[in-house]
């Protein structure tokens, strides 16, 4: 049987009640604060798990997403997030960690950076952090780490595989591009991130909105192209949080349409384009 068509002619009915109930569900969950404009796309991505699951109504759908022990709110995120990405997104920022943060730490003599992700989604961005640094020879013997983080479980996963289309690797220099491996065989086309590249990501599962398990400091927070989903209030609350996360001297960077408010970033101070460079403590 084909599927069943509401009276509106679609498949499922999502009545104001059931979009202002996920537009709820996800803010509180996520502080993705999904517009009113944005209803069929709410609609596309999750008549997905409502046809997965077999359910009939959106009502029916939105209860398992409540109930906490049903194991659909995971998947309820997993559909709502736009992770939306690509290697070396905004290049200035990698010019900024080449150019400026590498000769700056070198100065300290400290040979150690540690930089974080933050909404990583499928690892285009940590992979470019990593590749911009393992091209540096100088930076061979240094301990590098980057954690990167995301609520989607499924990007996480993506991320932590390190595996790409050739056709998205083939724009990388030659001295980059080197640091994968092609895939032979069934694998024909693909091309993983090799140990040097991999070894200095850690992927783990964080939600912006709760606690924070790392200490800092760090040199660099990545949280680019992220905030812009959420309201003002979150906005301004995640970038205090992550001042106080840089070391004196350390760089918040964010996409091209974000800006802290002065307000909420006492401890930052405009470097650059969308960078942001932690005060020395008073
Ligand atoms: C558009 S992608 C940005 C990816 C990358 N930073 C870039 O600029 O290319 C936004 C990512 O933020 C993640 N995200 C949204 N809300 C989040 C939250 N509350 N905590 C952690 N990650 C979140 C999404 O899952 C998604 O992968």
């Amino acid at each position: 049987m084909g599927p069943v068509l509401s009276t509106a002619g679609r498949e499922f009915e999502m009545t104001d009640a059931d979009f202002n109930r996920i537009r709820r569900l996800l803010k509180d969950r996520s502080g993705i604060d999904v517009g009113a404009g944005k209803r069929q796309l709410v609609y596309g991505r999750l008549t997905r798990r409502l046809r997965a699951l077999n359910l009939r109504t959106f009502n029916d759908y939105l209860a398992l997403v409540e109930d906490a022990n049903a194991d659909e709110a995971r998947s309820f995120l997993n559909s709502l997030t736009t992770n939306v990405t690509e290697l070396f997104r905004e290049e200035h920022h990698f010019e900024l960690l080449r150019e400026r943060l590498v000769p700056e730490v070198t100065a300290l003599g400290t040979r150690r950076l540690r930089i974080w992700s933050a909404g990583c989604s499928v690892g285009d961005e940590p992979y470019s952090i990593a590749l911009t640094l393992a091209s540096l020879p100088e930076l061979s013997t240094w301990d590098l780490k980057i954690l990167a983080t995301d609520i989607d479980s499924e990007v996480l996963a993506q991320g932590r595989e390190g595996v790409y289309q050739m056709d998205r690797i083939a724009k990388l220099k030659p001295n980059m591009r080197a640091l994968f491996s092609r895939g032979v065989g069934s694998k024909t086309g693909l091309a993983r991130a090799g140990d040097r590249l991999r070894e200095m990501i850690t992927f783990k599962q964080l939600n912006l909105l709760q606690d924070w398990p790392m200490s800092g400091p760090f040199d660099v927070i990545f949280c680019r192209n992220v905030i812009i989903y959420f309201d003002a209030p979150t906005k301004e609350q995640l970038v205090r949080r992550f001042s106080s996360l840089l070391r004196p001297g350390g760089y918040l960077l964010l996409g091209h349409s974000e800006s802290p408010a002065a307000a909420s970033a006492p401890l930052l101070e405009s470097s650059g384009r969308t960078a942001f460079v932690r005060k020395a403590s008073r």
